[in-house]
């Protein structure tokens, strides 16, 4: 994923062009790179690494003048990360900023050689360029839908032309892009937080329109040339919402939104006590009907889903399949006309998760999209779109958007075994007043996380660690154990308790790190066995559970305690210590925790 911005206006760019990929580096911080429209020409600059590495090389030239320009923050998928494949891409005419992927580059590349082009880079984005430069004929946009027409791929592209100075053209093909629209001066962006500090209303461009932008204007084309009109939305977001807000760093802000943002998710699925999607447009006839419901999703997402599973079928008794989108979409998956598939996504981009989706559309699913960025390629795609309300999250590392997925997989069980008669209305009630109870509890809980900061201090010279549980407990291990993995860099391996002594146990020596989520009272002596069985062989056991139940001394080495509620609500609140062992680990080990390495927001490349 690569973030991609634009300005036109009265104002030199330079700075402004800089200030909107600051804020949109969480996309992928490989390279960057801007190109303005100056005296007739294209200028470029650009450079590899972070962009305090472009903002030096500009600080080292005269710095161009121009008031129309573009550009890019990128996370590499076609060449490495260096000067020569940053972005931008192109010609002394035709200069482009691409955040995507064009899948058939390599026919173009061999088109253009026959037409006497030659390349500089590795990349895909340039092909793009040299493709639109081929048609352009004192037409730009006829030489862009042109090119268009050639391109197998998912794009974003934001365009200078050098002899239409002030203009910048748009469009896009699955990923994300809006234009922003100021006051004599307007904009384009990846995302929303890029543009908060310069206007708040934005228009979502969409596939198969080209937008021309100007600084007093803004027209939107469809592929004939006809003019368009569109929505102009406003974003709600704080302008601190996209900033750190006093915070460290963002994951530590975005753990302590959780409260707020699990309410705020909760209150549009809460009528008069009772939980409801209707207005995501999900029938209950088709919650009654359900044969079978899939769920699928990528990393922390499908985690979600997990729970869902666990609480779908226990509550409602229907059958459900939880997949990990990269493998769904390539396994040929049992999809019967009438199932149901919710895709669960915070981006609502990941590449995997959209393939699934369009698979499972394909094959007669109804499909609900459980996703927190508005108007993103899956919730378009999706037939029903429940928006979760985690605001903007900016730290790769996802916790309170994992958070109100989870939340919103629990009002969905709700409703579904109340819907099927599976729970009663007054079983219903009970669950959404307890789990009313959790953003305090949270609260609470993070009013003092001395506790995990003291726990991380057993875990930063591992080189390997166990998450392990049962049922719930096992769910979440699987979102603890990623947590501490691509921020801390250590290996970790989440473990069904039960399965250990089946192999694994074997791994267990003097000090090896055992966290044992044991929340579940009607699993807890299963599970204290187990941790009796890795803690006699040398381990070092945390144990997270609530003050419900009583640890021996010697059961456990550390134990971490979290506030109590109903049982299968658990998995709410002790997410919240995997968030905190993590962060503290990755902190003690002098980690970059919101721009792990190798990782970037969204995963739009397959
Ligand atoms: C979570 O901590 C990871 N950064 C990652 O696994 C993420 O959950 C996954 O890439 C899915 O992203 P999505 O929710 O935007 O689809």
């Amino acid at each position: 994923m690569c973030g991609i911005v634009g300005y036109t206006g009265t104002t030199p760019c330079c700075d402004i062009l800089i200030d909107c990929l600051s804020r949109l580096e969480y996309r992928g911080y490989d390279s960057a790179g801007i190109a303005v429209c100056e005296n007739g020409g294209i200028v470029s600059v650009k450079a590899a690494g972070k962009l305090k590495h472009l903002k030096a090389k500009i600080a080292d030239m005269e710095k161009p003048k121009g008031t129309c320009g573009i550009g890019h923050t990128r996370w590499a998928t076609h060449g490495e990360p260096n000067d020569t494949n940053a972005h931008p891409h192109g010609t002394d005419r035709v200069m482009l900023v691409h955040n995507g992927i064009i899948e058939n580059y390599k026919e173009i590349k061999s088109f253009l050689t026959e037409k006497g082009y030659s390349f500089y880079s590795q990349t895909d984005s340039e092909t793009v360029a040299k493709l639109i430069d081929y048609y352009y004929d004192e037409d730009p946009l006829q030489a862009i839908i042109n090119a268009k027409a050639h391109l197998v791929g998912s794009y974003s592209l934001g365009i200078l032309f050098a002899d239409r100075p002030g203009f910048i053209y748009a469009l896009r093909q699955d990923s994300p892009l809006i234009v922003g629209k100021g006051t004599k001066e307007n904009f384009i962006a990846s995302d929303v937080p890029a543009i908060l500090h310069h206007t708040r209303s934005y228009y979502i461009l969409e596939h198969d329109e080209i937008a021309v932008i100007a600084a007093n204007q803004v027209t939107f084309l469809d592929l004939e040339g006809n003019v368009i009109a569109k929505e102009l939305h406003e974003a709600t977001w704080d302008i601190d919402a996209a900033e750190k807000a006093g915070y460290d760093h963002f994951m530590i802000k975005e753990i302590h939104e959780q409260p707020s943002v699990i309410a705020k998710t909760m209150r549009p699925h809460i009528i008069n006590g009772m939980p409801d999607f209707s207005d995501c447009g999900v029938q209950a006839d088709d919650l009654r009907t359900i044969q079978k419901l899939h769920i699928i999703g990528c990393g922390s997402a499908v985690h979600a889903g997990l729970i869902g599973e666990y609480l779908i079928e226990k509550l409602a008794g229907l059958d459900v399949e939880v997949s990990i989108a990269s493998e769904f979409r390539y396994r040929d998956p049992i999809i019967h006309p009438g199932d149901f598939v919710i895709a669960i996504s915070q981006s609502g981009e990941t590449a995997d998760t959209l393939e699934a989706l369009r698979l499972s559309k394909k094959k007669g699913a109804k499909t609900l999209g459980i996703i927190n960025v508005v108007g993103s390629s899956i919730a378009r795609e999706s037939d029903m779109v429940c928006y979760t309300q985690a605001g903007p999250e900016i730290s790769v590392c996802s916790t309170k958007a994992y958070m109100v997925q989870m939340t919103t997989m629990y009002l969905f069980a709700f409703e579904l075994a109340y819907i099927r008669g599976s729970i009663s209305a007054e079983a219903c009630r009970y669950y959404v007043r307890q789990m009313n109870k959790i953003p305090a509890q949270i609260e609470q809980y993070l009013s003092d996380t001395s506790v995990c900061q003291h726990a991380a201090t057993h875990l930063k010279d591992a080189n390997s660690l166990l998450y392990i549980g049962r049922g719930l407990d096992y769910c979440l291990s699987m979102e603890g154990s990623l947590k501490l993995k691509e921020i801390s860099y250590i290996h970790s391996e989440s473990y069904a308790a039960g399965e250990l002594k089946h192999g694994t146990i074997s791994l267990i020596e003097n000090g090896t790190p055992v966290i044992a989520i044991a929340t579940q009272s009607s699993l807890i002596h299963k599970t204290m066995s187990n941790i009796q069985e890795v803690k006699s062989r040398g381990a070092f056991v945390i144990v997270v559970t609530t003050d419900r139940h009583t640890i021996k001394k010697d059961a456990a080495d550390f134990v971490i305690t979290i506030p109590d509620n109903e049982e299968i609500l658990l998995p709410l609140l002790a997410a919240v210590p995997m968030q905190l062992l993590a962060y503290y680990t990755a902190i003690i080990k002098g980690n970059n925790v919101d721009q792990p390495r190798n990782l970037a927001k969204s995963v739009t490349v397959e």
